[in-house]
């Protein structure tokens, strides 16, 4: 897809398995691919299968509930390249149910894949805003899954 070549993609959750697969894509495609993650070992591990890949990649630890750390690292890549485009994959789905998932973990997934993905967006837009051509935001995660069983 010769269309991302060259964009500057921010992917969060990039060690996971939607993750990694979508940052193959985008490094094969020969964008500029920024890797956020809070598992510093999965993403070291990560960055070096990906070295064979065309693109060019950053990596970052990141934990998506620690506010300050985010912005810093939102702040750190939008200061030094244009973000093009911003894909929201980092988010945990290990939940039961409604009726039985305590609200204690609930409330953690809820911190994760929903406040996480808002402050993702909260601190890229106003960096996009300065493109000529914007941005562009894709959202893998959610937490639909709490929604979809029958009973
Ligand atoms: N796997 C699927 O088929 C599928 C389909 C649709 C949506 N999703 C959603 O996409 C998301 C990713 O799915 P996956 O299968 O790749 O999961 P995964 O567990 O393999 O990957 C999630 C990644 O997010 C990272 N992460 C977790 N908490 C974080 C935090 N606080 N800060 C930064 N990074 C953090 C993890 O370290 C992990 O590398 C999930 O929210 C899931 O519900 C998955």
């Amino acid at each position: 897809m010769s269309s991302l070549k060259n964009k500057n993609i921010i992917l969060t959750g990039a060690a996971g398995g939607v993750g990694s697969v979508t940052a193959k894509f985008f490094l094969e495609s020969g964008a500029i691919v920024h890797l956020l993650d809070i598992d510093e070992i999965k993403l070291t591990a990560l960055c070096k299968e990906l070295h064979l890949y065309e693109g060019s990649m950053y990596e970052y630890v990141c934990d998506l509930t620690n506010s300050e750390q985010l912005t810093n690292t939102f702040k750190k890549i939008g200061r030094s390249f244009p973000i093009d485009v911003l894909v929201n994959c980092a988010g945990v789905s290990d939940v039961d149910t409604v009726e039985t998932a305590d609200e204690k973990n609930f409330d953690r997934i809820w911190n994760i894949n929903v406040k996480g993905l808002y402050r993702c967006c909260q601190e890229t837009i106003p960096f996009m805003k300065k493109n000529k051509h914007g941005g562009s935001i894709i959202n893998i995660c959610g937490i639909t899954k709490f929604c979809v069983r029958r009973f």
